[in-house]
């Protein structure tokens, strides 16, 4: 169950510090493509709204937000570029559209963190609102209609060795 939209509809992160312990964001199988790889980058990104939700309502400081939303940033590229390049491999027919939306979701990213980073506008609950419906959406949208093609073009649903990326990643956020 998702947090309530109260929780997230906040003008204000004031108004959300009551909901501190409801993530922003809970991990459904509906939003598993059923591509354990896939899924488990989705889990990072969800992980890094969570992260950045936290660091608002217990009011980590605008530098910790700051590095979350960087982190965000850095990993939403390596993600889109992973699943641009598996879909580009195997032939997705929708491949320009879902790339297209790729670049634009990386444009509304890039345009909060210079909101954020440049102009020293806050993270509200408005845009942790915003963040949620900006990766849940394109999940259940788009990426949800690449996974049946993925999967009938040979990628395994489930991975027999360690994934380089996520250990990478693991290694480099520490
Ligand atoms: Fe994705
Ligand atoms: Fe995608």
């Amino acid at each position: 169950m998702n947090a309530p939209a109260h929780a997230v509809h906040a003008k204000t992160a004031d108004a959300a510090v009551p909901h501190a312990h409801v993530p922003l964001i809970a991990w459904t199988p509906e939003l598993s493509v059923g591509i354990e790889e896939i899924d488990s980058q989705h889990k990072t990104l969800v992980d890094l709204l969570n992260q950045l939700h936290v660091a608002i309502v217990e009011r980590h400081g605008a530098r910790d937000a700051a590095e979350i939303l960087e982190r965000l940033v850095d990993y939403t590229r390596i993600h889109f570029a992973v699943e641009e390049a598996l879909m580009r491999m195997l032939d997705y027919p929708d491949y320009e559209a879902h790339k297209a939306e790729h670049e634009e979701l990386v444009e509304q990213v890039y345009q909060l963190r210079r909101k954020v980073m440049v102009e020293g506008k806050p993270i509200t609950g408005e845009l942790l609102f915003f963040l949620k419906r900006w990766l849940t959406e394109h999940i259940l949208a788009s990426d949800q209609k690449y996974a049946p093609h993925l999967l009938s073009r040979g990628v395994r649903a489930q991975y027999a060795k360690p994934s380089w990326l996520q250990r990478l990643w693991a290694r480099s956020s520490h």
